[in-house]
């Protein structure tokens, strides 16, 4: 999928000199005030092992003078990541994270194919239940402006919210957003939305990107209180969540980071990227996969009629032996309880034997997805169920 988008393979170090995260991630997030492993070297260099590569391929970029190229540079990497976060099913100590970063344009444009080129492999791997959120934090000129107001609003109401807030409050009001705090959240909800107060380019370049999205057929959810967990973003940020992962629910996340380049010392260069978290992904296809194995017969064999149980039997029988997974009641109920009980097994198809299909020797098969039913000789179910299930 990376190389259909053009993308080029980067290897960075593991280790990184400290200040480049503190710089691009910044101070005040969690990962860089409490999840990095740092310590010092035999020359006293504080190193930390990366607990992203975002910094690393910006900062890849300048050393390298990957600008003079004189073209847009798509880069993908994989590899181990390290945050002192508290493990749980999802959250890892070590993991890993497929990322990549599209670096020297601001163009929507590619904010746009990159979101469409994440939904295509979330689409190829089966992984259905994948919803995208999706915000704009602003630039360097609107933002200030967002977050004196946030710190407005929050002042008179401090004391009431977690110790984390108190202090974000006076560090970084946006990190309030971020808050899973229950209590705090009727506060947060009243707070305004950073869209109301973006300057007219961001605007702009927001309503480009969405109506990019939607032009390609792409649903997304608007998420305002969607500011991520790093400091360097500007403008998009976004986030794919999976239903079946739960608590730690983020597939992957990423964004665009127009001022990462200056920051740390190079030329504006504009960038947008993302990451997935490896292990997330495998839980999430692992779990889709099963849950479709598990609870989903190719076909349920619905008959009516005493004289058709035989040759339903014979039928389950002869399709089981083809590789199909079939299921078919034994007790003589109505149509619609069967039907019924087909899409409670989320069978794909539902085939109808009574007598009448019997006397005409044509059975009728039921797509129970499409709500279509077409007419099939008995000989051909097979045939006919194996070509559909292949589409
Ligand atoms: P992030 O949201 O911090 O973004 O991490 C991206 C993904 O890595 C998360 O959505 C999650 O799937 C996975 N992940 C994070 N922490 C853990 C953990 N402790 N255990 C397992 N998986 C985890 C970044 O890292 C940015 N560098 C993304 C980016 C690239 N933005 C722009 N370009």
């Amino acid at each position: 999928m990376l190389s259909a988008y053009n993308f080029e393979e980067i290897r960075t170090p593991v280790l990184e000199q400290t200040a480049l995260f503190a710089r691009s991630v910044g101070a005040e997030t969690d990962i860089v005030s409490k999840e990095m492993y740092t310590f010092e070297d035999r020359d006293h260099q504080l190193l930390t092992l990366r607990p992203e590569a975002t910094a690393s391929v910006v900062r890849a970029y300048i050393e390298r003078g990957l600008s003079n190229e004189g073209r847009i540079q798509k880069l993908y990497y994989l590899g181990p990541m390290f945050r002192r976060e508290r493990p749980q099913k999802g959250r890892y100590r070590q993991f890993y994270q497929i990322g990549a970063e599209v670096l020297g344009s601001d163009h929507p444009l590619i904010d746009a194919e990159t979101l469409e080129m994440l939904m295509l492999l979330l689409e190829r791997l089966g992984l259905k239940q994948s919803s995208l959120l999706l915000n704009s934090v602003g630039c360097s000129r609107c933002r200030p402006e967002y977050v004196k107001l946030l710190r407005r609003e929050l002042e008179p109401v401090k004391s009431r919210m977690c110790a984390d807030c108190q202090r974000r409050i006076e560090t970084n009001p946006l990190r309030v957003l971020d808050c899973k705090v229950e209590a705090d959240q009727p506060i947060i909800g009243r707070l305004p939305s950073i869209l109301d107060h973006l300057c007219p380019e961001c605007r702009q370049h927001f309503e480009t990107v969405t109506s990019e999205l939607k032009r390609r057929g792409i649903p997304y959810e608007i998420t305002v209180r969607l500011v991520r967990g790093l400091d360097y973003y500007t403008r998009t940020t976004f986030e794919i969540i999976h239903g079946e992962l739960g608590a730690q629910n983020a597939l992957l996340g990423g964004g665009r980071y127009d001022g990462l380049s200056e920051i740390l010392g190079g030329a504006p260069t504009p960038g947008f990227g993302f990451a997935i978290g490896e292990d997330r992904l495998a839980l999430a296809v692992e779990a889709a996969h099963s849950l479709e194995a598990q609870t989903r017969p190719d076909a349920y064999i619905a008959w009516m009629g005493e004289s058709a149980l035989a040759p339903a039997l014979e039928l389950a029988r002869s399709l089981r032996r083809e590789g199909f997974r079939v299921e078919i009641g034994f007790e003589p109920v109505k149509l619609k309880k069967m039907l019924g009980q087909a899409s409670r097994l989320r069978a794909r198809f539902a085939i109808i034997m009574g007598e009448e299909e019997l006397a005409s020797g044509r059975l009728q098969v039921k797509d129970m997805e499409a709500g279509q039913q077409e007419q099939v000789a008995p000989e051909l179910i097979g045939p006919y169920l194996w070509e559909r299930l292949k589409a």
